[in-house]
């Protein structure tokens, strides 16, 4: 048994904003069929209930600079034992990263002292052989064990892998952060933290962790090149020795057409009958007419930001009344986007329809109700919708990048290659020419429905990277 202690930011259904939030939720399961023991750390954010929890630890020792910062653990025994770090003047807040304002002004701090309590954990709770660190939340984790604990017994042999999620987040904070968060200036310097003037977090994930991975094998090529590298190509060319691409699986219990409890009728590779009920509930859901049932309907649910391709979405608006194809939206993010993306539907209510939020609910009976599913990402490490959609027979019509790339092909979606509206809209025209002939899409639906992305060969292969690690042990 390898013992794997992950720490994380989010973890569904606790704390979710995302898919590192699907991932650090059903990873852990997974592994357990992989000869892994593994916990998970997170921070008690103020939404995360504690009525099923257990408290574990009081006045777990955290300090910091001089500073004791008082935590205490709480356990939900799930799938694997998910442990809370409940410091409430910290993670008591309402957001995970930030508010209305903004990111929070004390974010060094705060997932600094997660990246310290991880270790404590590890002395005093649970004794990992590695420490599985996911994006810049924790990239102090590996930063800490190479520098502070670099002679504490405790930590010998103990290896860390530091996952990257989304290159473009990258934990930056002015250089006076350093005694703050308990560093020393020796390690402000290009073969360390330092980036560009800036202490960055992913860059301490990157230089000090054992090894390194991302969450498609496309982007973790990808992310070795100028164009995808956000500054830190250099360094991740440099380490390339030790970057591993592992796609993320998908959790089927929650993402089935079969069992979802969130839709109207459900519905089978082999019985599709009730996905026609599925589009109905959603046309209502979002009060279009009853028109859409005879249109080809485009659903998006998503993080509005630049990644994700929320501009060309707007910009193609017009093709898409144009070409009679309605678009259903979810989304949560940046407000600039929400006001095009609000006239559009009061200038267009025949066929465009939003809602801003996050909404899980909402976010089933689009996979389940729409026939296309439009990810025209900039970049995108993994993605899981566009997955989801394959299981959910919504055909997906992808940029092909990073793990968009890897996981749809021809035959079961539709890709397009530059980032361009016109690229996108020819590539919803060729959905939609397709969409006209019942059988051909019937059938483009059923081999997306056949694909299996589920956790077994994703986890086998993060167990295996444990155990290289873990077997590199000793060497220089
Ligand atoms: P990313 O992690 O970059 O946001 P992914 O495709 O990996 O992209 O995962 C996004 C996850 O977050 C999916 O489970 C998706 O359903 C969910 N999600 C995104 N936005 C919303 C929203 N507004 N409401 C509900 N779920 C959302
Ligand atoms: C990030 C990426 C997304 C990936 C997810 C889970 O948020 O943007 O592509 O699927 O993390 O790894």
């Amino acid at each position: 048994m390898i013992k794997i202690l992950m720490v994380a930011s989010e973890a569904a259904p606790f704390a979710k904003s995302g898919g590192l939030g699907d991932v650090v939720g059903s990873l852990p399961g997974a592994l357990r069929e992989n000869e892994c023991d593994v916990a998970v750390l997170l921070p008690r954010y103020k939404g995360v209930g504690l009525s099923s929890m257990r408290r574990v630890y009081d006045l777990l020792p955290v300090w910091i600079a001089g500073i004791f910062y008082q935590c205490s653990l709480y356990l939900a025994e799930t799938s694997a034992p998910f442990y809370f770090l409940e410091c409430p003047q910290l993670y008591g807040r309402d957001g995970y990263y930030g508010d209305a304002a903004g990111d929070y002004p004390d974010n060094a701090i705060r997932f600094a002292v997660l990246s310290r309590a991880a270790l404590a954990v590890a002395r005093r709770v649970f004794r990992p052989d590695i420490v599985h660190c996911h994006d810049w939340q924790t990239g102090l984790v590996p930063a800490y064990l190479n520098t502070v604990f670099a002679n504490d017994p405790t930590y010998i042999g103990t290896k860390t892998l530091f996952t990257i999620h989304n290159l473009g987040y990258q934990g930056l904070f002015p250089k006076s952060a350093l005694p703050a968060i308990g560093l020393d200036r020796r390690v402000f310097h290009m073969n360390g933290l330092e980036f560009f003037g800036k202490v960055s977090c992913i860059k301490a994930g990157i230089v000090y962790s054992d090894g390194i991975s991302t969450v498609s094998r496309r982007y973790a090529v990808e992310i070795q090149t100028e164009e995808y590298g956000f500054g830190l190509d250099g360094v991740l060319r440099e380490r390339g020795s030790k970057l591993y691409g592992i796609p993320n699986g998908v959790d089927y219990g929650n993402w089935n057409p079969e069992t979802d409890p969130y839709i109207a009728a459900h519905y089978s590779v082999d019985d599709l009958a009730g996905k026609a009920a599925c589009k109905r509930d959603l046309v209502r859901e979002f009060g279009l007419p009853q028109a859409a049932m005879k249109r080809p309907l485009a659903g998006v649910v998503s993080r509005l930001t630049p990644q994700k391709g929320t501009e060309l979405i707007i910009e193609i608006i017009p093709e898409l009344i144009s070409q009679d194809v309605s678009l259903v939206l979810l989304g949560s993010g940046d407000a600039e986007y929400e006001t095009p993306l609000r006239e559009a539907s009061q200038a267009f209510p025949e066929h465009i329809a939003v809602r801003f939020g996050y909404d899980e609910a909402v976010a089933h009976k689009i996979e389940a109700g729409a026939d296309m599913y439009l990810m025209p990402s900039q970049y995108e490490p993994c993605g899981l919708n566009q997955v989801y959609s394959l299981r959910y027979g919504t055909v997906p019509v992808v940029r092909a990048t990073g793990g968009l790339d890897d996981t749809i092909e021809e035959g079961t979606g539709f890709k397009f290659r530059e980032y361009s509206a016109r690229s996108l809209v020819a590539a919803i025209r060729a959905a939609s020419a397709a969409y006209q002939d019942k059988d051909a899409w019937k059938a483009m639906m059923r081999r997306g429905m056949r694909k299996d992305f589920s956790w077994r060969v994703s986890a086998a292969e993060y167990a295996g990277l444990y155990r290289k690690l873990l077997t590199a042990r000793g060497a220089a």
